[in-house]
């Protein structure tokens, strides 16, 4: 068996023999020379084939858009070829010849998520999709270090922790069972174990509204830590976003070129990031656009915040009325929660977070005031009865993580197959 190696790998030998394999990017044909751009996962690679090679020039004609083959020959410089080498070909082999490729230049992107399969070859999709696999393993690594515990909890669940309306209902053997929105009340029933806990798993939002930020399905990094403030929980996550970004340009060079995105825009980032109240992001919008105190923000108003300061910004202290039951009360400032987001520039929010409610009587009446009754959940209610400690934590969306790294105008292409409102397929 001939020895191969990648194009990345033959691209930094710069001259001699090279072996490698892969699929067939661009090919073009002339009378007397047939130019082939080779890619494999790490690059490309232009070969070339001339008629003094007759019966290669045969094979060579053969060649279709994404034809997997194996070649071999001398690498040498050439300036007008992309990465600036070309082999010249001794030995071709086709191993799958390709019928017509459906992916052209200028189609739809409808038609393109139709043939995701296919259109997840392009280099794009696959550096974003690389920088992703970074940050999931730098979210892993900043957590571990911080001494947290990864403890998974089902998918298939009683219960709606985020909201009943944007729930996908399962039929889970004639019970009726969610596809889960949030670990959050197992995370919150876990610190009594672990203390620092966390997960990154899929949550579900059957999310009706169409827009280049939601996912129906997309993966959710949760922390929770017994005995932690909202002070902890906001450092916690500005961390595992510094570190993600740290690794991503470390690792991710040639990724971020290829999607034009440049170092400075990830450098600005840095931390501590600003923070303002709820209340002073009320009053930095009013300057722009009439906004009642008590609305909540939507993307629009988040990006505008964010763009203010340039920088990832921390928003706390909304008010209760807009929150969850299970954000806990700020005892400084009354009627507002000791709750936190994150919002990134081009983005708008990518965690959501707090110190939740500890005391058992206080929740029971935020749940009475918000008319909703746990049901299934009443089990959630026994961290607070059995040794109720202060604890609070937050979720990061990954997509929207690498969605904001990559630059990407929709959050679909920080994610392999996106599931979204008209999309089940691939
Ligand atoms: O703001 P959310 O809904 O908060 C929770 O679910 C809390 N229970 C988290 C916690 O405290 N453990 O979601 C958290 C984050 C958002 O800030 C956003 O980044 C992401 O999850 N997110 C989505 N990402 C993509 N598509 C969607 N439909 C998303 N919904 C939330
Ligand atoms: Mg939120």
């Amino acid at each position: 068996m001939q020895e191969f190696m990648s194009i990345q790998e033959a691209l930094e030998k710069k001259e001699g023999n090279v072996s490698i394999r892969g699929w067939v990017y661009r090919v073009r044909k002339h009378k007397e020379k047939i130019f082939i751009v080779v890619r494999d996962s790490t690059d490309i690679i232009q070969a070339i084939v001339t008629k003094e090679n007759p019966s290669l020039f045969e094979k060579a004609k053969k060649l279709t858009i994404e034809s997997s083959l194996m070649l071999a020959g001398k690498l040498r410089k050439e300036q007008r070829a992309p990465n600036g080498y070309e082999i010249e070909v001794a030995s071709l082999e086709i191993v799958g010849l390709a019928e017509p490729f459906p992916i052209t230049k200028d189609l739809s992107e409808e038609f393109l998520l139709d043939v995701r399969h296919l259109a997840l070859r392009s280099r794009r999709l696959v550096s974003s999709l690389k920088i992703r696999s970074t940050v999931l393993f730098a979210l892993h690594e900043c957590l571990h270090k911080k001494g947290f515990v990864q403890v998974d909890a089902p998918i298939i669940t009683p219960i709606t922790s985020e909201g009943g309306a944007e729930t996908f209902k399962v039929d889970y053997f004639k019970k009726k069972a969610f596809l889960t929105q949030s670990w959050q009340f197992y995370g919150e029933t876990l610190v009594s174990s672990f203390e620092k806990v966390y997960t990154i798993a899929p949550s579900f939002r059957a999310e009706k509204s169409r827009t280049p930020r939601h996912l129906t399905e997309f993966w959710h990094c949760e922390v929770e830590q017994a005995w932690a403030s909202m002070e902890d929980m906001i450092n916690v996550a500005q961390d595992c976003i510094m570190y993600s970004i740290k690794k991503v340009l470390e690792n991710n060079q040639k990724e971020l070129s290829v999607l034009g995105v440049e170092e400075e825009y990830l450098k600005k980032i840095k931390a501590p990031f600003p923070r303002i109240t709820y209340e002073e992001a009320i009053r930095l919008l009013r300057k722009k656009y009439e906004i009642e105190y008590g609305q909540d923000f939507g993307a629009k108003e988040e990006k505008e915040i964010a763009k203010q300061f340039d920088n990832f910004v921390v928003i706390t202290n909304y008010p209760l009325s807009i929150l969850k039951f299970y954000h806990g009360e700020d005892p400084k400032m009354p009627g507002t929660g000791m709750n936190f987001n994150i919002f990134a520039p081009e983005v708008g929010e990518i965690v959501d977070g707090s110190a939740r409610e500890p005391d058992l009587k206080k929740i029971k009446e935020r749940l009475k005031k918000a008319k909703i009754k746990l049901k299934k959940a009443e089990w959630y209610l026994d961290s607070r009865r059995y040794g109720s400690v202060p604890h609070a934590g937050f979720g990061l969306g990954v997509e929207r993580l690498v969605q904001w790294i990559c630059k990407l105008d929709n959050i679909r292409d920080a994610i392999a197959f996106p599931r979204t409102l008209t999309r089940l397929e691939p």
